[in-house]
């Protein structure tokens, strides 16, 4: 019934070359026979093609390439709705599509709030206002984060956070709350632009607000490991890990047990596509989260723990908590970039329980809406070793240490697209 839905149906996502849009498209053109799939991409087919060729083996490329049922348009995001496309694309795209995804965005967390205007905010509400016009609109989807509400962490002062699939206004903006970075204010502002929209177009149906938390690995599709080295922070907090020459590394908390009550919620990137299809398919519209939520989120003693192996330095080095803020110039770099280390939010996720429990256990068995953690957390370090080697050697030049300290500090993996078992 799901797939079912994207049967002769026309797509047009921005984003479709990043993790989660690669995700999808897959997903998508694997288990469905949609019309027409449009993907904008700055550089057109050819940055496109190279971009999946680093991310994906040859027999899942092939899915992708020799689909006539895909073009790749070439255009950026601006503050119009025109996406540098010409005026025929334009109206191609708004007489002929169906289901919007709006996936492109910057992740430069702390890039200013008057950058992520033009990458996030601006865009957002510009390709909102531009589909809301589509007469065969069926869903605009929104990639958010589930981190736009973050700040309420120092509203509320509980050491686990609930966190609703809902909008929360402000009573005043920005500088009035604490958010870890700019970029959670941006996309909790536009959510909020988004939604303001489609109320005066009385559009609010056809929105749907999908809020990942902090991406991580496949647990099966496109084939379990896969992943990109630049989009998911934990592997970025890996190499991290793996380069601190010192015994100690400082972070910041309110928890009086950390090891305990910190959690890290990292979703598997299929589980984000499968969430944004399946509630697509269902007609669910409004905030859905994309987490692992209560039930599979990771515990700060877990997720630091399966850091140790990936360490060539034969001593430890262990988390030295203070009491200090999240914006703390004490913490290490680390804490300093991906500051929700130390926190703890329940993402509620009732929207995706109450999906499961309709379409039943036959055809969620063959859907991935949950994170499978019945293998330890090391599991997943070890399948994107190639990755953390990666991100260590940029981290290693942009802290001026030389090149052959990564080689020292950290392990040394194989880029899983070329074993064996990555098959379609
Ligand atoms: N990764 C995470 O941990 C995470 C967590 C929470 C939420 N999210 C959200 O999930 C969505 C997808 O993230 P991701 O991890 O897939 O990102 P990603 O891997 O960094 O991919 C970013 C995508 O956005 C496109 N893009 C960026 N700037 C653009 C511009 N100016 N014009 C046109 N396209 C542009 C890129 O396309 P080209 O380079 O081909 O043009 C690429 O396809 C984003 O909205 C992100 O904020 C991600």
């Amino acid at each position: 019934m799901v797939w079912e839905y994207y049967n002769d149906k026309v797509i047009f996502m921005t984003g479709g070359t990043g993790f989660v849009g690669t995700a999808l498209i897959y997903r998508i053109l694997s288990q469905s026979s949609p019309k027409h799939i449009f993907v904008l991409s700055r550089g057109g087919f050819s940055n496109a093609r190279a971009k999946w060729s680093k991310m994906l083996p040859p027999q899942i490329i092939k899915i992708f390439l020799d689909s006539s049922r895909m073009t790749v348009m070439d255009g950026e995001l601006g503050d119009t709705a025109t996406m540098s496309l010409s005026d025929e694309e334009l109206q191609m795209l708004k007489r002929t599509v169906h289901i919007f995804i709006h996936a492109a965005s910057s992740i430069m967390l702390n890039h200013s709030l008057r950058e992520l205007s033009y990458t996030i905010v601006a865009p957002t509400l510009c390709l909102t206002q531009y589909a809301l016009k589509f007469p065969n609109l069926e869903r605009f989807v929104f990639l958010s984060s589930a981190y736009a509400n973050s700040h309420l962490w120092t509203i509320d002062r509980s050491s686990d956070v609930s966190v609703e699939e809902e909008i929360y206004s402000l009573s005043a903006e920005y500088e009035a709350h604490d958010f870890p970075w700019p970029y959670a204010y941006a996309k909790h502002l536009a959510e909020r632009l988004v939604m303001q929209k489609a109320a005066q177009e009385h559009a609010l149906d056809k929105i749907l607000i999908v809020r990942p938390s902090a991406v991580g690995p496949a647990d099966e599709f496109p084939y379990p490991g896969f992943t990109t080295p630049f989009s998911t922070p934990s592997t970025a907090c890996a190499a991290a890990v793996a380069l601190h020459p010192g015994r100690k590394i400082n972070l910041a908390t309110r928890c009086e047990n950390p090891d305990e009550e910190v959690t890290i919620d990292e979703v598997p990137v299929d589980v984000v596509a499968d969430r944004v299809l399946v509630h697509v398919a269902q007609g669910t519209s409004g905030c859905v989260h994309a987490v692992s939520g209560e039930k599979g989120r990771l515990r700060f003693g877990d997720w630091w723990h399966a850091f140790k192996s990936e360490r060539r330095l034969p001593w430890q080095v262990k988390p030295v908590w203070a009491s200090d803020d999240w914006h703390s110039s004490d913490l290490h770099h680390m804490a300093k970039n991906f500051k929700i280390i130390g926190t703890s939010f329940a993402f509620k996720e009732g929207k995706t329980d109450r999906v499961a429990e309709l379409l039943g256990p036959e055809q969620t068995k063959r859907l991935r809406l949950y994170a499978d953690r019945s293998q330890p957390y090391s599991h997943s370090l070890v399948h994107r070793r190639h990755h953390i080697h990666r991100m260590a050697k940029q981290l290693a030049k942009k802290n001026k240490l030389p090149a052959f300290s990564v080689g020292l500090l950290c392990r040394k993996g194989k880029p899983l697209v070329q074993l064996e078992h990555a098959g379609a």
